[in-house]
């Protein structure tokens, strides 16, 4: 699919008909909670539409195309990770440091339950399900190779609030005030 803001646009409008994994929240719900905790936390632009962009190759994306899917979908031969599959298709419009924080999305999640014992205990059993799927825990050469990256930062922030971002009505930004933001770097 070529990315247009327009399709990348409706396929979030689209995202609040399907559950976000098995979680209570949809995925557009999800995304826009994601995006508003960076928000809240000052996070800069950048890192905002990371967040809210970071479920891209669950919501825009055709699901056989995608190993770790949690959709009853057939898993197609040659299919990745949805964090690689969502990255390669935002990176030809966004800045580097937003493909490789959506990249990285799943990698951060390894990498915290290697070096934080108490963060596995808090995955939801999705989580801890699609982690399987994604590698698994990291290893600890992987991890310190990880750590020695100057956007870790911003990768672990991104995990920690996707994590967080499965609350029932919670009030947030709408899509519609997203758009600006997205039509910046998408055309
Ligand atoms: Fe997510």
């Amino acid at each position: 699919m070529t990315l247009t803001a327009g399709r990348l646009l409706d396929a979030l409008a689209r995202s609040a008909a399907t559950r976000y994994g098995g979680e209570i929240v949809s995925e557009l719900e999800h995304a826009l909670q994601c995006a508003e905790l960076a928000r809240e936390a000052g996070a800069d632009e950048e890192l905002q539409l990371a967040c809210l962009l970071h479920d891209v190759g669950r919501f825009a994306v055709d699901q056989s195309l995608v190993s770790d899917t949690t959709e009853r979908t057939a898993v197609g031969t040659g299919a990745r990770g949805h964090h690689e599959v969502g990255a390669d298709l935002l990176a030809p419009w966004v800045p580097e440091r937003v493909a490789w924080c959506v990249r990285m999305h799943a990698d951060a999640k390894r990498y915290l339950c290697a070096t934080e014992p108490a963060y596995v205990e808090r995955l939801s059993s999705i989580s801890r399900h699609t982690l399987r799927l994604q590698g698994g825990v990291m290893s600890a050469d992987d991890a310190a190779r990880f750590a020695a990256h100057p956007w870790l930062p911003d990768a672990l922030a991104l995990r920690r609030w996707d994590d967080l971002a499965k609350v029932k009505g919670t009030p947030t930004r709408s899509l519609a005030d997203w758009a600006p933001a997205i039509r910046r770097y998408v055309p």
